[in-house]
């Protein structure tokens, strides 16, 4: 088995990292619905391009570092370069990592308001945003506050602390840094040019104040009493 895989590994590496990679490439989520669905308040063509444009470089991003890291994880042990190599990858699985995550979490907390979009969350997330913020309103604002304060690109996440006693928190990242560990998402935000600079151009701020009219709640209550 040890002659085999060596064997292989002399032999093949590209070929089994091929293999593997196959196995767990990422794909772009289905959407719940249309690009247009969301108009007025986001346009129909920008989210064509978010998706179909920004979210799928993340996609192929990913993939390509995931192949990479793969392939030279096969032959690590071979030249203490690679080791040096596996490092620098690491910034690609940071940024397309995160960027592939964050998409992902941002559709789906979208809805029409067909499909919701914009009703005010009920059950234990309302009670939790009552007691903590006041009133749906202060939580908007505060929000809407981390977004504007976004110097570059972003992203504005509402999260519950699971090391906090589930406490809910806004926490804002740079470029296409995502939550993990005790941080589940609830809310992701996008705040770069690209989510709306073609129908707000330089009012920002217009965008943010119109996205909570397509906010998907029922999501981020689902996810807050699933975590
Ligand atoms: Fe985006």
């Amino acid at each position: 088995m040890y002659a085999a895989r060596t064997a292989l590994r002399k032999s093949g590496s590209a070929l089994s990292a091929a293999a593997y990679a196959k196995r767990t490439k990422v794909t772009l989520p289905d959407l719940d619905w249309d690009f247009g669905a969301l108009e007025p308040h986001i346009s129909g063509k920008i989210n064509e391009l978010h998706y179909t444009k920004h979210h799928q470089t993340y996609v192929n991003g990913l993939n390509s570092a995931l192949e990479q890291f793969h392939e030279l994880s096969a032959r690590v042990d071979q030249d203490s370069r690679v080791a040096a190599q596996l490092t620098a990858l690491q910034q690609n699985i940071k940024f397309h990592g995160g960027g592939y995550r964050n998409h992902c979490l941002f559709w789906k907390n979208l809805a029409p308001a067909s499909q919701g979009g914009g009703e005010p969350p009920t059950g234990a997330l309302a009670r939790q945003i009552e007691t903590q913020f006041g009133s749906l309103e202060k939580l908007q604002a505060l929000t809407n506050g981390k977004l504007a304060g976004i110097q570059g690109s972003g992203w504005a996440f509402l999260v519950k602390n699971t090391d906090n006693g589930g406490q809910l928190e806004l926490v804002q990242t740079y470029n296409q840094d995502t939550v993990s560990g005790p941080y589940v998402p609830l809310l992701a935000i996008d705040a770069w040019e690209h989510a709306y600079y073609l129908q707000y151009q330089n009012r920002k701020a217009d965008y943010f104040s119109a996205i909570w009219n397509v906010i998907n709640w029922k999501e981020a209550a689902r996810r807050f009493d699933a975590a």
